[in-house]
């Protein structure tokens, strides 16, 4: 089974040791920094789910987990910029601190969007955790406040990512054959 998927992936562009062990960083970073604060994770559906599990078991101070689940419209690789919440938070974030958990940043338009939402609930701070930064299509700034990888202008599967809602289960991060998306 893991065999088929694998021969999907043209490189990989992260084993699951580099990612383990910068996503420990990153939950040693965010232990300290809210040490003595309430922290409420924001993990954005369905991407983030795997990286969001891992981390937070490297958090060491009490936190919430909520979830939201965005869709954007667009080709299969690319987003169209236009994007809507499909999943509220269950929770009240005003007066909190949130930190946003996302899988990857490419346009940063869904981002951007959802930031604006946050933002209006009155939250105490925002930041934003994104385990992979592709800066090369970038069309909105956003402040990535913990960064654990920035990558080249490919598109990626494993570790959460998908392309058409497969290869999430890959344990490392790779670049799928164009072949594979090529014709759809
Ligand atoms: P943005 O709005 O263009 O920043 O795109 C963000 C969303 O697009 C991410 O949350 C992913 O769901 C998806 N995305 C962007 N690049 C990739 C990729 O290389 N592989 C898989 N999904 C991606
Ligand atoms: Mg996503």
């Amino acid at each position: 089974m893991i065999a088929r998927l694998e021969s999907d992936i043209q490189e990989i562009l992260l084993t699951e040791k580099e990612i383990a062990e910068k996503v420990k960083e990153l939950g040693e970073r965010i232990s300290e920094d809210y040490k003595d604060r309430e922290l409420v994770l924001v993990g954005v559906l369905r991407g983030a789910f795997v990286f969001l599990s891992d981390l937070i078991r490297h958090i060491k101070i009490p936190v919430c987990v909520d979830f939201v689940a965005i869709s954007s419209y667009g080709a299969y690789t690319e987003t169209s910029g236009v994007v809507k919440i499909v999943k509220d938070l269950d929770e009240s974030i005003e007066g909190r601190h949130i930190l946003i958990v996302e899988d990857i940043v490419d346009t940063g338009l869904t981002l951007d969007y959802l930031l604006r939402i946050i933002r209006a609930r009155k939250p105490a701070s925002v930041r934003v955790c994104a385990l992979l930064d592709k800066p090369a299509k970038r069309r909105v700034e956003v402040d990535i406040h913990y960064k654990g990888f920035e990558i080249p202008d490919k598109f990626v599967v494993g570790y959460g990512l998908d392309f058409n809602q497969k290869y999430r289960n890959l344990p490392f991060v790779g670049v799928l054959k164009p072949d594979v998306y090529a014709g759809k």
